[in-house]
């Protein structure tokens, strides 16, 4: 790949030039007066961009998958029933490091290309009048199939039963990218990482804990080191951490916060909405179809884009990459080889998105696929475009 590219892949992702300049300070001492002020910067940022007011929010040296593990260990104990749906790769692997963890999933296998089953959720919930499942886990943003499920539904589902299990919301393709209301949607624990929405290197786990999941690490009975959350939250009272913080992360993804805010949340989403619409278009144009089963489903941060039966997908992603220099996403799992994947989140503007959709366009054609030069872009410009004559001739 070129380093002068854009990379199109779901994180990590664009970053912009002075999120990298914030993650290159000098050493600063952790245990110095300095240090308390960056990481209370970090984490109430962080709670801004969940729009919570509640939120505990820890970071670790770590990835999203640190994220999972720290909900988990810290909230369950061994053998309790979760309830969980796989759709996708990161659902499918969250669901794994239960089984790891010796608890007992309770989980539907669903098609990949469609959503979190909130009626079969509802229903399970319903029977459990034991109140056996203690926590769900909903994937917000299936990254490996471009899939958005509704996790404002699954709260209502939960509160409909009167059912008292922990709501765990991986968003870790989602956060900062798309809308994520930690509050109104009662969310007990949030999952993500520094690559994708905070569009900074990957290196670290975020976890934001509510309320309620802060009771429920007291009583915790599954084995807890590195991402103990009492550790940490004792220490963060004295304005540290148990063991050596990534100072220069901390103060980008403070100023990725700022960033972020400084746009505006809503501009944020819009902005990624506009770009996704004019990626969905492109692949309209080319006559492919998106893996994500109806348009409600369809993310804002990655589309996963179906290829002819036969054709392997995968050919796109290293044609492009060798004779381009650009990267797209793999297909994975189920889908590896029947999908490719556009990622467009983070630092991202509409003229970047054409020169991907530009090179997975030559990239296709290259390869014999049946798609008209141009045809894409065209369509993703008609979405971006300021001055559509309808618009001029409103304005006149
Ligand atoms: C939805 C989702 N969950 C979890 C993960 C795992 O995160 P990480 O690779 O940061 O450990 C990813 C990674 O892409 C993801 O997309």
């Amino acid at each position: 790949m070129s380093l002068q590219n854009p990379v199109f892949i779901p994180g990590p992702t664009n970053m912009p030039e002075a999120l990298r300049r914030a993650c290159d300070l000098p050493t600063i001492d952790h245990r110095s007066a300095t240090f308390p002020n960056l990481l209370n910067a970090a984490r109430s940022g962080v709670r801004d961009v969940l729009k919570s007011q509640v939120a505990d929010v820890f970071i670790f040296p770590s990835t999203g998958t640190g994220g999972w593990e720290t909900a988990i260990a810290n909230t369950l104990r061994p053998g309790d029933t979760v309830l969980a749906a796989r759709n996708g790769m990161f659902s499918h692997k969250w669901i794994k490091m239960c089984q790891d963890f010796g608890l007992r999933p309770i989980f539907k296998d669903v098609t990949w290309g469609e959503g979190f089953p909130t009626d079969w959720a509802e229903d399970q919930l319903a029977k459990d009048t034991g109140h056996r499942i203690k926590a769900v886990l909903i994937t917000h943003n299936e990254t490996a199939t471009g899939v958005t499920s509704n996790v404002a539904a699954l709260r209502k589902a939960l509160s409909d039963t009167n059912h008292p299990a922990l709501l765990f919301v991986d968003g870790v393709s989602s956060i900062g990218s798309m809308d994520f209301r930690f509050d109104d949607w009662g969310v007990d624990v949030a999952v993500t990482g520094s690559q994708k929405g905070f569009m900074l290197p990957a290196g670290l786990g975020i976890a934001a804990f509510s309320p309620k999941a802060m009771r429920a690490t007291e009583q915790g009975g599954l084995p807890r080191g590195y991402f103990n959350i009492q550790d940490m939250a004792a220490s963060y009272k004295t304005g540290g951490y148990p063991y050596t913080p990534s100072v220069g992360m901390l103060n980008g993804l403070k100023e990725s916060c700022d960033m972020l805010m400084g746009e505006g949340l809503e501009a944020v989403f819009a902005r990624h909405r506009r770009i996704a619409d004019g990626v969905r278009a492109a692949v309209r144009a080319w006559g492919l179809d998106i893996c994500a089963a109806h348009p409600d489903l369809y993310s804002d941060t990655v589309t996963a884009i179906k290829t002819p039966a036969g054709f392997d997908a995968g050919q796109i992603v290293a044609h492009a990459e060798h004779a381009y220099g650009v990267s797209f996403g793999a297909g994975l799992g189920d889908v590896a080889g029947k999908v490719f994947r556009i990622g467009h989140l983070g630092s991202l503007t509409d003229v970047m998105t054409l020169s991907g959709i530009a090179t997975a366009e030559m990239a296709m054609v290259d390869l014999g696929l049946d798609i008209t030069p141009g045809s894409g872009v065209a369509a993703a410009q008609n979405v971006y475009r300021k001055g559509k004559s309808s618009t001029l001739s409103e304005a006149a």
